[in-house]
C-alpha cells in the first residue's frame, strides 16, 4: 500500500503530478480542492460555505475538509493506495489523516513537496487563469492563496519530518523529469519499507 501526500504551494504542480502517479501506481487521487469545486458545481450548501473562503484565497475549515477526506477513505477501501493533494494542510489536518490511516495499518509513506520559488507560482497560476478561468486564479487571491501557505501550511511539513517520512524535490522544469524525480523517491521508499518488514 502507498499512501503518498503530495505537497507545495499553490502552482507548485501537484495536480499535474498526482494525475501521472495514478496512473503509475494504480493509485486513487484525492484532492480536496477539486473535491470542493464540485461541491460549488453542485450547488451544495458545503460548496456555498467553501465558496466563500476559496475566493478570498483562505483555508475552509479544517472539520469540513477532514470530514470529506474521511468519507473518501470509507468509500475506496479496496484501493492500492492514495495520493493527497493539497491535504493535510493544517496540523490537524495531519493529525486526524494518521488518526484514519494508523488504525487500519496503512499508514503514509511519505509526503513529497515540489520546490517551486514564488515568481515561478504566480506565472503558472496567472497563466492558468487566462486559459482556464479557475475563479481563484486572479492576482489578488493568488497572493492570498501564497501567504496562506507560508502562515499555516508549510509548517506541516515538520510533522511528517518528525516522523522521517519529508522528502522534497525541484519542482522546477520538465514535468517528465519532476515526474522522475518524484517516482525515485517512492521507489526508494517502497523498498526501504519492504526491507524493514522483512528484517
Ligand atoms: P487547491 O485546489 O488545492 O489549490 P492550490 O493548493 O492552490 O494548488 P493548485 O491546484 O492551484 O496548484 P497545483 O499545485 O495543483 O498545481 P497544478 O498542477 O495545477 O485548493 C484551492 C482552495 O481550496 C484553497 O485555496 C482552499 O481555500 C481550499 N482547500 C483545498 N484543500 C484544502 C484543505 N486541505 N484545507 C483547507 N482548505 C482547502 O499546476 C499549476 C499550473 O502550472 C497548471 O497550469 C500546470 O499546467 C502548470 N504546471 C505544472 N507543472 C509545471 C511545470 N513543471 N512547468 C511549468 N508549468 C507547470
Ligand atoms: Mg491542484
Amino acid at each position: 500500500m502507498l499512501n503518498i501526500v503530495l505537497f507545495g504551494p499553490p502552482g507548485a504542480g501537484k495536480g499535474t503530478q498526482s494525475a501521472m502517479l495514478i496512473k503509475k501506481y494504480d493509485l486513487v487521487h484525492l484532492s480536496t480542492g477539486e473535491l470542493l469545486r464540485n461541491e460549488i458545481c453542485q450547488n451544495t450548501s458545503l460548496g456555498v460555505e467553501a465558496k466563500r473562503f476559496m475566493d478570498a484565497g483562505q483555508l475552509v475549515p479544517d472539520d469540513v475538509v477532514i470530514g470529506m477526506i474521511e468519507n473518501k477513505l470509507a468509500v475506496n477501501t479496496n484501493a492500492n493506495g492514495f495520493i493527497f493533494d493539497g491535504f493535510p494542510r493544517t496540523e490537524e489536518q495531519a493529525k486526524a489523516l494518521d488518526d484514519v490511516l494508523n488504525p487500519m495499518k496503512k499508514p503514509i509513506t511519505a509526503m513529497i513537496a515540489l520546490d517551486v520559488p514564488h515568481y515561478s507560482l504566480v506565472e503558472r497560476l496567472l497563466k492558468r487563469g487566462q486559459i482556464e478561468g479557475r475563479t481563484d486564479d486572479t492576482e489578488e487571491v493568488i497572493d492570498k492563496r501564497i501567504t496562506e501557505y507560508e502562515s499555516k501550511t508549510r509548517k506541516v511539513a515538520r510533522y511528517y519530518e518528525a516522523q522521517n517520512k519529508f522528502y522534497h524535490v525541484d519542482g522546477i522544469g520538465e514535468v517528465d523529469k519532476i515526474f522522475e524525480r518524484i517516482c525515485h523517491i517512492i521507489d526508494a521508499r517502497y523498498a526501504e519499507l519492504k526491507q524493514q518488514q522483512k528484517a
